[in-house]
């Protein structure tokens, strides 16, 4: 039996601006999506998902059509790295849908899983790349950030614009999420998004300056500020909540965050729903989190992403 697992991801800096080639700064976490796999005696594929109490059988070649969501990535991944025949079983402490990139997290993992039962013997970008084409396939655009921050681990800056993938050099790092429990369209909101930067060019303005935030909150991050990269994180989400995807909740559980004691707080990922992330750690911070409405989950930074067993 093969098993991989790999890692969620926190963007501390620069979501949605990534999309248009500014720098985004990301932390994979400690919560893990884990893949199990085992040989069959035929040529076809079965994913079970015990996090979602979901299972689906394909033909190694079969198509993904009215297969859950969740699992096409499991196919995709297993298909990319040339699987046949084999059972898949993953399990994961990320919460689905939350912005937190589980289903890179997922992806992640089983192409390393399927490539080592393949004897295929991929470097760290192989992985992250055939992950990114994966997410690609199943969700439509995306960017590389989630698939790159799980294979790698640690703190990264992606910065498609300079074709720049790089991990930073950082000391540790306490973060508290907080999930809303509601699941935002990440792409219905990448997309108004760039209608409002296509109607006004202070919009794009806005997506620059956060790209210049995500740029100082680095250089802190490299000097191991943390008051800094709290203000900059405050900052950060003052320029989402401009973009229009923030919610009364995420806006409430940030104010909350900070209140409770937290250097910073912004949203983390696409909003409309899903998470926001504070910097800092212990009960008051989470309580502040779950008066606002959101559950807190106390994170630390993963220094490993993907990893057999
Ligand atoms: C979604 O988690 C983050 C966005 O920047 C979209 C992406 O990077 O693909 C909004």
């Amino acid at each position: 039996m093969i098993q991989s697992s790999a890692p969620a991801k926190v963007y501390l800096f620069g979501e949605h601006a990534v999309v248009y080639g500014e720098p985004a700064v990301a932390a994979a976490v400690d919560l893990r999506a884990r893949v199990q796999l085992e040989e069959r005696g035929d040529s076809r594929i079965r994913v079970e998902a015990r996090n979602l109490d979901s299972t689906a059988t394909i033909d190694h070649d079969g198509d993904l059509e009215g297969v859950d969501p969740f699992l096409r990535y499991v196919f995709g991944a297993a298909k990319s790295a040339g699987a046949r025949g084999l059972n898949v079983t993953t399990d994961s402490d990320i919460p689905v849908g939350s912005g937190l990139g589980s289903s890179a997290a997922v992806t992640v993992a089983t192409i390393h899983a399927a490539s080592r039962h393949a004897g295929l013997e991929l470097s760290r970008e192989e992985i992250a790349s055939l992950a990114h084409g994966v997410e690609r396939d199943v969700q439509g655009s995306a960017s590389p950030t989630d698939t790159y921050v799980s294979t790698m681990g640690g703190v990264n800056v992606v910065e498609t614009g300079r074709n720049r993938f790089e991990q930073v050099d950082t000391g540790s790092l306490d973060l508290v999420a907080g999930d809303t429990g509601e699941t935002g369209a990440t792409g219905e909101l990448v997309e108004m998004v760039g209608d409002m930067s296509e109607r006004f060019p202070s919009v794009r303005h806005v997506i620059k300056t956060i790209g210049e935030v995500s740029r100082d909150g680095l250089e802190a991050l490299e000097s191991g500020d943390t008051e800094s990269v709290g203000v900059l994180m405050d900052v950060n989400h003052g320029l989402l909540e401009a973009l229009g995807v923030s919610t009364p909740r995420l806006s409430s559980m940030v104010h909350s965050a900070r209140t409770g004691g937290a250097s910073g707080a912004k949203i983390t990922g696409a909003g409309g729903g899903g998470c926001i992330v504070a910097l800092g750690s212990g009960r008051s911070i989470e309580s502040a989190i779950e008066e606002a409405g959101g559950e807190a989950l106390p994170l630390s930074l993963d220094r490993q992403g993907v990893v057999s067993g």
